[in-house]
C-alpha cells in the first residue's frame, strides 16, 4: 500500500518552467501538510534544475513555512544588525528567531518587520557573512496592487558568460561583501568596515550540491576584488554586476496571494521592483543555514 502511496507522490507533483532563464511552477503539492519522501526527492530535483520554485495558492502557516523548510536543512536565524547601527527598530511583530517579516506595514509608527519600502536592489541573502543562507522561503500575505515583483537572476548562466580572458585572470580571486542597509545603494569599502557585518567569499563558487560554478556577485553588496586596485576592481565589477543582470538571465516574479517562493542562494541573485509606498505589503520570510563556499 504505501508503495502505491510513495508513486502517486511522485506522479501528483508537476513542474513547468516559467522562464528560458530560471523559475518553475510547482503544482500537485499542498504545503500546509507534512510531505512525504518521495514528494521531498521530487522537490529537491526540480529545484537542482530550476533554482526557483513557485507553489501557487498556497494556505501556510508560520508553522507549516518552517516545517516545510525543514526538509532542505537546518533552519535560519534571523540575523540583526549590530547595535550600533541598528537605526530601525528591530520588528515589534517579529516573534520568532526564524521568522522575518519582509514589510512597510507600521503599527503605530513602529515597523512590525523589515526591509519596507521601495526597489531593492540585486543581492543574496546574508551574501556579507561566513555562512551567507543556503536556500530562502518566502510567502505572500498582503500585496500591492502592483510593482514589488522579486526579479531573479541565473547566475550560472552569468558564469558562462564572463569572458574567458577575466575568468582566467579572475581565477583564485576574492571578494569583499558588505552589508548595506540602504537597499539600493553600493556598500561602500571605504572608510572603518570592522562594525559593519562583511566577508569575502571567492568570485567563483562551485555549488556544493550539483558541483557547478557560478558568479558570486551582486551590486549591493559586493564592494571590492581583493588585490587589484579600486580603480580596476571597480571596473571590472560593474563589468561582472552588469553580466548578472542581463535581461536574459532574469525571471521576474509577479506575487499574487498564496503565492510561496523557494530560492537557491548560491546560484541565483534577487532583486525588488518598486510598488506603490502607501500599499501595504507583507511576506514572511524563513531562510536555511549555509556553509562555507569554495572555488
Ligand atoms: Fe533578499
Amino acid at each position: 500500500m504505501q508503495r502505491v502511496g510513495a508513486m502517486q507522490d511522485v506522479i501528483d507533483i508537476q513542474v513547468t518552467p516559467l522562464s528560458p532563464a530560471c523559475g518553475a511552477e510547482i503544482s500537485g503539492v499542498d504545503l500546509s501538510k507534512p510531505l512525504g519522501e518521495h514528494q521531498v526527492r521530487a522537490i529537491k530535483e526540480a529545484w537542482k534544475k530550476h533554482l526557483v520554485l513557485v507553489f501557487r495558492g498556497q494556505e501556510v502557516s508560520q508553522d507549516d513555512q518552517l516545517r516545510f523548510a525543514s526538509y532542505f536543512g537546518d533552519l535560519g536565524n534571523r540575523k540583526k544588525a549590530p547595535e550600533a547601527l541598528r537605526t530601525r527598530a528591530e520588528g515589534v511583530e517579529q516573534n520568532h528567531e526564524k521568522i522575518l517579516l519582509v514589510t512597510n506595514i507600521r503599527v503605530d509608527g513602529r515597523p512590525i518587520g523589515a526591509f519596507g519600502d521601495g526597489e531593492f536592489w540585486f543581492h543574496i541573502d546574508s551574501g556579507y557573512s561566513e555562512r551567507p543562507y543556503r536556500y530562502t522561503f518566502l510567502y505572500a500575505l498582503e500585496l500591492p496592487s502592483r510593482g514589488g515583483n522579486t526579479m531573479f537572476s541565473n547566475m550560472y548562466k552569468a558564469y558562462e558568460a564572463v569572458p574567458a580572458p577575466l575568468k582566467e585572470k579572475l581565477c583564485g580571486k576574492r571578494a569583499l561583501h558588505i552589508h548595506e542597509y540602504n537597499r539600493a545603494k553600493q556598500a561602500s569599502s571605504s572608510g572603518d568596515i570592522s562594525g559593519i557585518p562583511h566577508y569575502s567569499h571567492p568570485l567563483f563558487i562551485t555549488h556544493p550540491d550539483t558541483g557547478r560554478k557560478t558568479l558570486f556577485v551582486d551590486r549591493l553588496m559586493t564592494t571590492r576584488i581583493e588585490g587589484l586596485s579600486q580603480q580596476e576592481s571597480d571596473r571590472i565589477l560593474d563589468q561582472l554586476y552588469e553580466i548578472g543582470e542581463r535581461r536574459e538571465f532574469i525571471f521576474e516574479h509577479e506575487w499574487r496571494l498564496g503565492d510561496f517562493l523557494m530560492w537557491d542562494n548560491r546560484c541565483t541573485i534577487h532583486a525588488r521592483t518598486d510598488f506603490p509606498k502607501e500599499e501595504r505589503r507583507l511576506l514572511r520570510r524563513c531562510t536555511v543555514e549555509g556553509e562555507p563556499l569554495y572555488e
